[in-house]
């Protein structure tokens, strides 16, 4: 058996088992179900054993299905998972330098639309305008999704966008608090950084090669874990809802949640979210000011529009912001 061979058998098993979690399948019923010999299932048991699913063996009753980890595998991530291209092969690490840089080497080697790529830890997760993102081991979510959108690139900014209203519609199911949109593409939860996105774009004039859509999240990091730095602006949901948070499932619906925003996307670009946008938005009718490479802008947030630019009202009058670093001025209140 090679160890695709043996991927796939412990897959197979593992989903038989936990048809019914807690009751012993006979070895011989197991063999002749999956078409194996028993040493085989041996192999796949400490497979099943390395990816951290508890899984009791006894000698003459068989094997049963106890826990499974809580560990991104591929095999958690597509139990359940109600997608219908997206997400349906799954590369799933332990431990990566950045999940964007492995989903582009990917793509580039003809990757299709919807392939992802997940980490249990990034060694140099990569933010917006150079900056890292921190990215500790069994904690977060490090996702990155490979789109090959047949529309011009002039129309993928706005994927950021419509990510974040993904983003958004998917933590808020745990009701952690205020969810809002800091655009263009972080989620704050009470006003605490909770999630980002790097969407990094290969094109040419006339055509998109591929889209990665890199999408960090705050789930399960204690308040000690985030480095003095990052304490005060920083947040989890964990720490929001002071209870620890199934991250398989939280992946599952944000990538549902994608899925059906990205089909809108593709037909309606951000007509179809922009009041979801607007809604979720932490910025509209703020002072603000806008850090855009040496240019510094300060104004009032007047709209989002449907290219997903920010429209800044500013003492020269209405300006179309397309990039850039916002920062609050005047706290509401
Ligand atoms: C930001 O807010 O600055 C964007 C953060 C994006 C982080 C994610 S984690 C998965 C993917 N891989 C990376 O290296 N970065 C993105």
């Amino acid at each position: 058996m090679n160890q695709t061979e043996r991927d796939s058998l412990t897959d197979n098993l593992i989903s038989h088992l936990r048809k019914k979690p807690g009751q012993y399948f006979a070895w011989e019923k197991l063999a002749s179900k999956l078409q194996v010999e028993r040493s085989e299932i041996d192999a796949a048991l400490a497979l099943a054993a390395d990816w951290e699913y508890k899984l009791r063996v006894n000698r003459t009753k068989g094997v049963k299905f106890v826990a499974a980890p809580d560990l991104l595998t591929s095999t958690e991530i597509l139990h359940g998972l109600k997608t219908r291209r997206l997400g349906r092969i799954v590369h799933a690490y332990r431990s990566v330098k950045s999940t964007n840089d492995l989903a582009a080497r990917l793509a580039e080697d003809g990757a299709p639309e919807g392939v992802i790529v997940t980490a249990e830890e990034q060694t140099k997760g990569r933010g917006r305008l150079g900056r890292n993102w921190y990215s500790p081991p069994k904690t977060g979510i490090y996702l990155s999704i490979i789109l090959r959108p047949t529309f011009p690139p002039e129309d993928a900014p706005g994927l950021s966008v419509m990510t974040a209203v993904a983003l958004a519609d998917t933590l808020i199911k745990w009701r952690p608090g205020l969810v809002q949109i800091k655009w263009p593409n972080d989620i704050w939860i009470n006003g605490r950084k909770t999630a980002g996105i790097l969407t990094e774009l290969s094109a040419e004039r006339n055509g998109i090669h591929h889209v990665i859509v890199g999408v960090g999240i705050n789930v399960n990091h204690r308040a000690g874990d985030f480095p003095e730095d990052l304490r005060a602006t920083a947040t989890s949901l964990r720490r929001e809802l002071r209870r620890k948070v199934d991250r398989v499932a939280l992946l599952r619906l944000f990538l549902a949640n994608f899925e059906k925003e990205y089909t809108a996307y593709l037909k309606y670009r951000l007509r179809k979210s922009l009041a979801r946008v607007r809604e979720y938005s932490a910025l509209l009718g703020r002072a603000v000011t806008l850090q855009s490479g040496q240019l510094r802008r300060t104004g009032v947030v007047k709209d989002i529009d449907r290219n997903g630019a920010l429209i800044l009202q500013t003492v020269t009058g209405l300006e179309t912001i397309t990039a850039g670093e916002v920062t609050v001025v005047k706290p509401r209140g």
